[in-house]
């Protein structure tokens, strides 16, 4: 079956973006070319979604907007999806793949948000600010040098050095910090980083443990009462990776009876799902826990980047069919393809079909100049230039093999 081949002019193509998406992203847009663009401030209601979306070749969206399998099915042009924000929970992936739909979202935009953060965090926890602070709010006058310590020629333990991770260690070395890391695969050190033996090594050397690894099975529990036990007497934790990597009913226990000084947490194993309800969490009332909502990636500098990103990649899907970076998609990039003309094909990924799809361009004379194919188990994705005048006529018969998803073409 196929979803209808797609090989519009950009007047044509129209990009529908949902809950205020920063402007960036429709500068971005509108500097490629692309001018018919329908932006809404907020998520919209499930039964306007359903109209706006059968319009809609491009789609972007935050956090709100639901993209299950029954508003795909009304989504009948719909050619890519852009999720400005880090997560895709929000969307049926797999769905959207068994349509030829590839999803973008932006992983890495706030980066450096986090990291400046944990580097603020780092400084204020070692000279006790967190307690110092709700003090003086209370009226006492702590003044003292007790506990307080430079961070100059200090460990700081980063565990997980991927992006947030390297680069909190390179500010970090800016201060003069000595810095260990822990990751289960083999990590180039930056600066002067060093590699840890192990997570215990690490544990047992810092005297700031931060945490920047993913939520998997097994990080889920990884700072148990067992490893923070392991944790230096009087050192400090830092975690804004994912809450359930800690357990908090432990680390409020270290932080009562002193074996943990300080601690700074931006994520919690259950989080308040909006302004309304109340966050609950053990660590409440601790003087020496500095507590924020999640806001670690929360930046102006976050969002900007986070609407370039997504809009960059959506842009360029439209424009030269390149998937880097889908989270669902068999991933293909692309050179520019001046002079040639470039055909798209997304089909299920069954026997015999790239043998049907080169046998109509053979049959056709045609000349291929490049051919690239990226496959998923039920999905594959080929993109040929091809040296063809009537580009349009092949499109229509690789629309007609029966696994074939969509086909589009680019001049
Ligand atoms: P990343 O994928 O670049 O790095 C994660 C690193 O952890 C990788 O190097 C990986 O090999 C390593 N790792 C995975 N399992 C491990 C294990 N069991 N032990 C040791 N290392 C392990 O991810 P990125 O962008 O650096 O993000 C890190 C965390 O920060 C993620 O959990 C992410 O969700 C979270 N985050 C939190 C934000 C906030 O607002 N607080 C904002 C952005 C990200």
């Amino acid at each position: 079956m196929s979803n209808g081949n797609f090989s519009l002019s950009k007047e044509k193509i129209n990009f529908l973006l949902l809950e205020g998406i920063h402007d960036r992203s429709q500068e971005y847009i509108r500097r490629a070319g692309y001018n018919s663009i329908d932006s809404h401030k907020a998520a919209p209601e499930r039964a306007d979604l359903e109209q706006l979306i059968a319009e809609a070749h491009f789609i972007g969206i935050r956090s709100r907007t639901r993209l299950d399998a029954d508003m795909l099915a009304r989504a009948e042009r719909l050619n890519a999806i852009g999720c400005f924000c880090i997560g895709t929970d929000q969307v049926d992936l797999a769905e959207a793949r068994r349509r030829g739909i590839p999803v973008f979202n932006a992983p890495y935009a706030n980066t450096r948000s986090v990291a400046e953060l944990v580097l603020g965090e780092v400084i204020m926890l070692m000279r006790g600010v967190p307690a110092k602070n709700m003090a003086c709010h209370r009226g006492l006058w702590h003044k003292s040098a007790i506990g307080s310590h430079e961070v100059r020629g200090k460990v700081l333990g980063i565990v997980g050095y991927g992006h947030i991770g390297s680069q909190l260690g390179i500010l970090a070395e800016g201060l003069g910090m000595k810095v260990v890391y822990h990751d289960i695969l083999d990590k180039l050190p930056l600066g002067n980083a060093e590699a840890a033996a192990g997570l215990d090594d690490l544990l047992s050397r810092a005297d700031l443990v931060s945490l920047h690894v993913p939520d998997t099975e097994q990080t889920r529990g990884m700072m148990d009462r067992i490893a923070l036990a392991r944790m230096r007497p009087g050192s400090h934790l830092i975690n804004a990776s994912r809450g359930k990597v800690v357990d908090i009913d432990a680390l409020a226990d270290a932080l009562r009876n002193g074996h943990i000084a300080g601690a700074a947490i931006d994520v919690f194993p259950v989080e308040p799902s909006s302004a309304e309800e109340e966050f609950l969490s053990p660590l409440r009332g601790l003087d020496n826990v500095l507590l924020t909502p999640h806001i670690g990636g929360s930046t102006r500098e976050a969002q900007e980047n986070i609407a370039v990103e997504v809009a960059a990649k959506l842009v360029r899907y439209s424009d030269n069919g390149s998937t880097m970076g889908a989270v669902n998609f068999p991933e293909v990039s692309l050179p520019d393809h001046a002079g040639a003309r470039r055909i798209m094909n997304i089909h299920r990924n069954e026997p015999g079909v790239l043998q049907a799809i080169n046998g109509i361009i053979s049959q056709a004379g045609v000349n291929i100049a490049a051919q690239y194919l990226q496959t998923m188990p039920d999905v594959g994705y080929v993109v040929m230039d091809v040296e063809a005048e009537d580009t349009p006529g092949l499109v229509a018969e690789l629309d007609r093999i029966s696994a074939t998803i969509r086909t589009r073409y680019l001049y």
